[in-house]
């Protein structure tokens, strides 16, 4: 089997774990709270590449985990993010009716349904992280709950939101577009590779190796996002496209225009690879990842 057909069977294998998962913790409730629950389970099954909960277990892997916290952790990722789409589409923020090939979850329900569905989904992350289900050692718990705190607080990816919406009204410089978008994706995909490594315990070095790794990674997904928003196909993507120069978004494709930004996006992954030239073998998934990060269309 080639690399990409592996890393395509181990994505779709990883995703089913996870969504298996995903689908018992958010259980539909017939009490009061019915369409809150019904509303997360919207968003969180309307399809979604699962790349964040796929890096977690793949980092995990690197180290012996057991699936069972591996895939728990990989969930608690994917809550966020969920989070962090729901709210990103409202009207008060970038103001989108398509996600993921559906209406939005404000569209679909309404704006304060979609506010609540994205703060319930915030807090079961966390509820995930720190039941012994996770992990039986409680400092590795307390380490998960509040590394995820910092990646998706005030100065990670809340923080890069609250950039990504002020830069339209500044001059942003190169400098500050990179900071911005290492803060709003690049933290969470950072924490997804940490995730795996708190799991298993791993030695100072091997993290930081990772980190390096998955610093370069963000930073390349979010140019192929931008890129995407430039000259993707819509019904692939699954979002409104061309909207970031609508909106005036600061992004690598608005100052360096789309050569240089994809040529910015591969020395990225370039580096991103050779970062997990220690780990052999063992690191094959998450290599190909990158490259499929560089080459996506959708
Ligand atoms: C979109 O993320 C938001 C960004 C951080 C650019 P994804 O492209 O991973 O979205 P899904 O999960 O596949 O829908
Ligand atoms: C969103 O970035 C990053 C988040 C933290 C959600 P974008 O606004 O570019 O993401 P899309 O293009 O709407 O998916
Ligand atoms: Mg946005
Ligand atoms: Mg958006
Ligand atoms: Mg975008």
């Amino acid at each position: 089997m080639d690399t990409t057909a592996y890393l395509l069977e181990a994505l779709a294998q990883t995703s089913t774990a996870v969504e298996k998962k995903l689908d018992r913790l958010l259980e539909l409730s017939t009490a009061g709270e019915h369409r809150l629950v019904e509303a997360m389970r919207y968003s969180m099954f309307a399809g979604g590449k699962r790349l964040r909960p796929f890096l977690v277990v793949c980092s995990a892997d690197l180290f012996g985990v057991e699936k069972l916290s591996s895939l728990r952790a990989a969930a608690a990722v994917e809550c966020i993010h969920c989070y962090s789409l729901i709210h990103d589409d409202l009207p008060a923020m970038d103001d989108d009716e398509m996600r993921r090939g559906k209406p939005t979850a404000h569209i679909e329900f309404d704006e304060a349904t979609a506010i609540l569905a994205g703060d319930a989904l915030q807090s079961l992350a966390f509820e995930i992280l720190s039941s012994p289900e996770t992990h039986v050692d409680p400092n590795v718990r307390c380490e998960l709950v509040s590394k995820l705190a910092k990646a998706s607080g005030m100065h990670g990816m809340v923080g890069g939101q609250m950039m990504d919406i002020e830069a339209p009204e500044k001059e942003i410089s190169m400098g500050e577009v990179t900071h911005l978008q290492h803060m709003k994706t690049g933290a969470l995909i950072g924490y997804s590779v940490a995730a795996g490594a708190i799991l298993g315990k791993a030695s100072a070095h091997k993290t930081k190796l990772l980190q390096s790794y998955a610093r370069d990674l963000g930073l390349a997904f979010q140019i192929t996002d931008d890129l995407l928003d430039l000259r993707g196909n819509e019904k692939k993507v699954g979002k409104a496209l061309s909207k970031d120069a609508d909106k005036g978004k600061a992004t690598f494709v608005s100052l360096l225009g789309e050569e240089r930004a994809q040529n910015q996006a591969k020395i990225l992954i370039e580096q991103a690879i050779s970062r997990l030239d220690e780990f052999g073998d063992s690191a094959v998934l998450l290599k190909a990842l990158a490259q499929y990060v560089l080459n996506r269309d959708k």
